[in-house]
């Protein structure tokens, strides 16, 4: 195990530095696909898409990528809900099954109950001829490699990548998207693993989120903020670090804050602040104002530059720039290495945490 290790000290590590690897290649698989296609394989008016945990999150953000760019709306439910309420769907429905494993019981679960309403399925999956693939109509690799560790990561990052192309795939069949667009956003898209590399190889030279962890690994609770895109990557990081640190930690929406989390801001309290420059940035800087004038400990994730941030904290963290959509490829990295740096301090089986399994096979 140590040889498939390559050197990392655990596989979550690895598979954290494999992710560039693992974007290029659903890049390169999904565009072969899109070359071989004139048109997508149904016609439908609504995509809703199901999936659990991580692949859930992943959900989350592809319901911005579809909305945005191909106008037509979707629902995200986390497949053990979806299974026991009447969703409104039909045979103008395509559903989106998100599954690393392709063998998660509720995700399965649901992908039958799509079927037997009369909605196609779409998935999106890691693992060839699993389950999964072999029940749904029609299915996209993610090309991320064998994922070993529980608490997922690459997976997650090439889920995102399928999203996009197909979101973007959607748009210019249905004309949202213009050819040059098209173009623009796959550039933007195509340049994401080597943005991650250096953010990476930066990270194993100046060890910044690795000292963060280490004046962080104390602490009881954790508050993750976000908005927008990286809403749903706040939910994340706060679940990468319940699941290997067993931190309770919360991720929030940051407009949502005065209406709860706010009350348990104190000066023991680490607030994880996910603010790179888009739409919301200014939104997101009166966050964090709001978090220090509580004494809250903030540890931003933001760009080069953004001084205001900087002004309000020396925790920082900081990412490459993309295009405003595709935030979230680069500030959910940060946020697995800060989990994972915290877990190994406390002394835990990183690879293996208590409680949880790989794949959940049994409802
Ligand atoms: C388990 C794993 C998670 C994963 C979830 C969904 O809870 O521990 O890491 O996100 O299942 O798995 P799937 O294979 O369907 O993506």
């Amino acid at each position: 195990a140590q040889a498939e290790k390559a050197g990392y000290k655990h596989f979550m590590l690895k598979e954290i530095y494999e992710q560039p690897k693992g974007i290029s290649d659903t890049i390169s698989g999904k565009l072969s696909l899109i070359k071989g296609e004139a048109e997508l394989p149904f016609d439908f008016n609504k995509i809703q898409i199901v999936a659990c945990g991580t692949s859930y999150h992943a959900g989350l953000i592809g319901k911005f990528f579809i909305e945005t760019l191909s106008k037509i709306p979707v629902s995200v439910d986390y497949a053990s809900e979806f299974r026991y309420r009447d969703p409104l769907i039909d045979s103008n429905t395509v559903v989106v099954a998100i599954s690393q494993s392709g063998e998660t019981a509720d995700t399965l679960a649901a992908v039958r109950l799509a079927k037997l309403k009369g909605a196609k399925v779409i998935a999106i999956c890691n693992v060839i001829g699993s389950t999964l693939t072999r029940e749904a109509d029609y299915t996209i690799y993610t090309y991320a490699g064998p994922e070993i560790s529980v608490a997922s990561t690459k997976a997650f990052t090439t889920q995102l990548t399928a999203l996009f192309l197909t979101a973007l795939e959607i748009g210019v069949i249905k004309g949202t998207v213009t050819k040059e667009e098209e173009q623009k956003y796959i550039d933007e898209l195509i340049k994401i693993p080597s943005k991650m590399e250096d953010f990476l190889e930066t990270e194993k030279k100046e060890k910044r989120i690795r000292q963060l962890a280490l004046e962080f690994y104390m602490a009881k609770d954790a508050l993750f903020l976000g908005r927008f895109v990286n809403y749903p990557i706040a939910l994340e990081g706060a679940l990468k670090l319940k699941e290997i640190s067993y931190i309770h930690a919360e991720g929030y929406p940051a407009g949502e804050m005065k209406h709860g989390p706010i009350a348990l801001i104190d000066e023991k309290m680490p607030v994880i602040v996910i603010a790179p420059k888009d739409r919301v940035y200014e939104k997101m800087v009166s966050n964090i104002e709001e978090v220090k004038a509580r004494k809250g400990r903030v540890i931003a994730v933001t760009n080069a530059g953004c001084g205001e941030i900087r002004r309000l904290t020396d925790r920082i963290i900081e990412i490459p720039e993309t295009d405003e959509l595709l935030t979230p490829f680069l500030t959910v990295v940060p946020l697995q290495l800060f989990a994972y740096y915290i877990a190994d301090f406390l002394g835990y089986d990183v690879d293996q945490p208590r409680n949880l399994a790989k794949s959940v096979t049994v409802e």
